[in-house]
């Protein structure tokens, strides 16, 4: 057992709906044992300057269901370098922080395991909407944003069945085609396009268009992963080689907001309830993962060097059910 009074909890890198709940939690989590919150605002930044606000179990009420991040966010290129950990450690100590848990994607992680590598016990957890996380199942906000992606898609589906028109829906996932591709399988899309899978525009995207009208197929969605290619100019593409008239819609942030669905706010509460209880056992460098649906810690490190694979029966299933 550790001897933890007060600890930091920061929000970090892109928000994702569900990070409120995993911050409720931790607060929560730790006042039930005693121990202090403060919380930092704007990521990394926020704790390098000491910009830190005292939270209670009553200043996390109401925001459970708030999408967002009560405490801010920013992506923070100081603390990518030594100094500024170092920096961000000095001003940690000062407050009295005795830890830190780091709400964020992969990059935060990558902080949090310099802070506990320098010295400074610091436990992440999984928040991002792209679900790109590698040692983890499961990263908060991703739920919600395949929510928001799965009601716009269900609309384009309506104007361009009414229309007879080809839909290219551009998704977010920096990267990652997991929005893509879950979307793309739960929506009835036509045509999904990852990065993981490099693409053949022939053979992935005009053939199976052509082929499905033949099949009397009326229109056509088409989810493109962000990055993958120019959605604007492969509607116009799709148009000019079919003759379907085609429109291309960029989902964007709207996909980053929004109030969490019961999963996000489940295993955001689960996450951060974990996190303080890994922390008090004197653990630290660590990562809360969920793992076959079980939400455990296992070493920073050793999560951030866990290979990304891409689930190869999905890909299936997304063509098979274009059928
Ligand atoms: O990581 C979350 C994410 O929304 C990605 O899907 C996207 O590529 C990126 O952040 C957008 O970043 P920004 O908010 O800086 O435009």
């Amino acid at each position: 057992m550790a001897n933890i009074k007060t600890i930091g909890v920061l929000t970090s890198g892109g928000d994702a709906p569900g990070m409120n709940a995993a911050i409720r939690a931790i607060v929560r989590t730790a006042s039930a044992e005693g121990i202090r919150v403060l919380g930092v605002r704007k990521g990394y930044n926020g704790l390098m300057h000491g910009d830190m606000v005292e939270l209670g179990a009553r200043n996390v009420s109401d925001i459970l269901q708030k999408g967002g991040t009560v405490l801010q966010t920013a992506r923070c290129l100081e603390f990518k370098e030594k100094e500024g950990v170092q920096r961000g450690i000095d001003v940690a100590r000062k407050f009295g922080l005795d830890g830190l848990v780091v709400i964020g994607g992969d990059g935060s992680f990558r902080g949090g395991r310099d802070l506990s590598n320098m010295g400074f016990p610091t436990i992440c957890i999984p928040g991002t909407i792209d679900n790109d996380i590698s040692c983890t199942e499961y990263c908060i906000g991703f739920d919600t944003a395949l929510n928001t992606a799965q009601e716009s898609v269900d609309k384009l589906r309506d104007t361009s069945g009414s229309h007879e028109r080809c839909s290219v829906v551009e998704v977010m996932g920096h990267g990652a085609g997991y929005i893509a591709l879950y979307v793309s399988i739960s929506c009835g899309g036509e045509v999904c396009l990852i990065p993981e899978k490099p693409f053949d525009y022939e053979k992935d995207v005009l053939n199976p268009i052509l082929d499905g009208k033949k099949r009397g197929k009326q229109h056509d969605i088409v989810v493109v992963s962000e990055g993958v290619c120019n959605s604007l100019e492969l509607a116009q593409k799709i148009e000019k080689d079919t003759g379907i008239e085609s429109r291309a819609t960029i989902l964007g942030h709207v996909q980053r907001g929004g109030s969490p669905t019961l999963r996000d706010r489940l295993v955001a509460s689960q996450m951060g309830y974990e996190a303080v209880k890994a922390m008090i056992a004197g653990r630290s460098n660590r990562v809360v993962v969920m793992q076959n649906g079980i939400i455990k810690d296992i070493d920073i490190t050793e999560g951030l060097n866990m290979p990304k694979v891409v689930d190869e029966e999905m890909i299936q299933l997304a063509k098979i059910l274009a059928l």
